[in-house]
């Protein structure tokens, strides 16, 4: 690197020799914090705002730097036409949710040292030495805690609306599937029956915490580090609100120190994600699970599954084995950044620049898994009769058997030991216990009658669950109703911040 480009840099003034030009090239973090550039901008359009109400930008030099600043992306754009082929930007345009490949290769393309240089240089190219006034009374220490802020808030709201829909999907598939039981299961032996939508809608219950959790880390990190300065507060008397506000933050945050070298919303995001991350993966193992020809109970959707290049007949779950595995990535990055952090002496340290690849690791996977999921959802097909059948086979009934002879005045283990003694004696003899006659019922208990095969059918073994969150056929019902209505709340929420986002 030439002594002239070294002079470019943000900081020079007190070096006399360059940089080493390795060094130089592994430290510059605009290789992925280009990412950041809409944010970069947005916050440095507030901060124009606040320093030009202390009197340092007179209102038309406000003007000219807002309208320079906005000028950026498309530029970048611009350049990336210029550098790249239109089938070259889609052949390399990742699937995954928030690449904002439209404008990266022409970012890029500059040698600045980071998104904060690049925002620097350009805005200098495009309006002369006044841009060289937008730095006063700031640091890029609280730039990048500002940046990395509005990054989560805006993805922690999208990972919102992708899993309201996941949600709303299974919300439907509940209602389709009616009346159909399966067996649950525990130490994945066969348990009792259940309703297939009570089954539906513990994930619902998964999202919607899911949801509540995302929504207080985006609550607690919503206050606007503007005005921080490097640690100790800005050397200029500025209103601090203003940042804040124009950034749709709650207020400024409390301290200087603090604000400067907090990631902890950074973790809490990686963290609330990776719990995301841990339903996807038991929802994906389930249907994996299920879809095999010893389970039966699923076709799995042609659209979103693969072939084998050497079996013929094979229809592989690749999409739920890659929900499973990409899960990976979130814990993944929940202990990158923890461990990054736990040994920070306050406030910044060049460490903390190590906090933003993971957190984009955690939009890119989480967005990318969750982009699939709801229609994926909907598309499943069940096997009512295979997952009935199973449900009426290997005793799933003997809970409700031994219901059956508390309400006949059994004490409860009594119960239990009668009916166990009842299963051994059918499992011997190959059947189920609804096929014993009442005499051989008889030899376990004087209170088995006649009623006993009623009470012991699909439909009452289910039934007789009949508390609140059971899977009583009416409990169930209910409780579609009430998830339904939360998740029409949340999804009507979202709708209505995603058109005040866009106002
Ligand atoms: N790229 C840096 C980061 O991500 C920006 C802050 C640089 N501050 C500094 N004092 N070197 O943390």
């Amino acid at each position: 690197m030439s002594n002239d480009q070294q002079s470019a840099k943000m900081w020079s003034g007190r070096f006399r020799e360059p940089l080493d030009a390795g060094f130089e090239q592994w430290q510059r973090s605009l290789p992925f914090d280009w990412r950041l550039l809409p944010q970069e901008i947005a916050a440095s359009k507030a901060h124009a705002r606040m320093i030009a109400a202390a009197g340092v930008l007179a209102p038309d030099e406000l003007e000219t730097t807002l309208r320079g600043l906005d000028a950026i992306i498309p530029r970048a754009r611009k350049r990336t036409a210029e550098l790249c082929s239109e089938e070259f930007l889609k052949a390399t345009s990742e699937p995954e949710v928030g690449r904002a490949i439209s404008f990266a290769p022409g970012v890029l393309a500059s040698s600045a040292e980071d998104v904060h240089h690049y925002v620097e240089l350009e805005l200098t190219e495009a309006i002369g030495n006044l841009a060289l006034k937008l730095h006063t009374g700031r640091s890029r220490n609280e730039q990048i805690a500002t940046d990395m802020r509005l990054y989560v808030r805006k993805h922690i709201g999208q990972t919102v609306e992708l899993l309201a829909m996941w949600a709303a999907a299974f919300v439907e598939l509940a209602r389709k599937a009616g009346d159909a039981a399966m067996p649950s299961y525990t130490h994945l032996q066969r348990a009792e029956p259940v309703l297939i939508a009570h089954w539906l809608l513990a994930y619902v219950e998964m999202i919607l915490r899911d949801v509540s959790r995302l929504k207080d880390c985006a609550a607690r990190l919503n206050y606007c580090p503007l005005g921080s300065g490097a640690i100790a507060g800005a050397t200029l008397a500025l209103d601090r609100t203003i940042a804040a506000h124009e950034l749709a933050f709650a207020a400024p945050t409390a301290n200087s120190m603090d604000a400067t070298s907090d990631r902890d919303f950074a973790l809490e995001y990686a963290q609330a994600a990776s719990t995301v991350g841990i339903h996807i993966s038991r929802f994906a193992e389930e249907i994996t699970l299920f879809a095999t020809n010893e389970y039966g109970f699923i076709d799995l959707p042609e659209a979103f599954s693969t072939g084998s290049s050497a079996m013929p007949q094979k229809k592989n779950p690749d999409l739920t084995e890659l929900l499973r595995g990409k899960s990976g990535r979130l814990l993944g990055a929940c202990t990158t950044i923890a461990t990054l952090l736990k040994g920070l002496p306050l406030a910044y340290n060049k460490d903390l620049q190590e906090t933003q690849e993971p957190v984009f690791a955690v939009a890119d996977a989480l967005e990318g898994m969750l982009q699939h999921l709801p229609q994926f959802t909907r598309a499943l097909r069940f096997r009512h009769e295979r997952m009935e059948a199973a449900a009426q086979s290997g005793y799933l009934n003997a809970m409700a058997a031994a219901t059956y002879l508390v309400h006949k005045g059994v004490p409860f283990r009594k119960a239990h030991e009668k009916i166990g003694n009842a299963v051994r004696y059918a499992l011997e003899k190959g059947v189920e216990l609804g096929d014993l006659t009442i005499d051989e019922l008889r030899q376990f208990g004087p209170e088995f009658d006649s009623d006993f095969n009623a009470a012991i059918s699909l439909s009452a073994t289910l039934d007789c669950h009949d508390v609140v969150g059971g899977t009583a056929r009416g409990r169930v019902r209910q409780a579609l109703e009430e998830a339904a209505r939360r998740v029409n709340e949340l999804l009507s929420r979202e709708a209505e911040e995603v058109a005040h986002a866009g106002a």
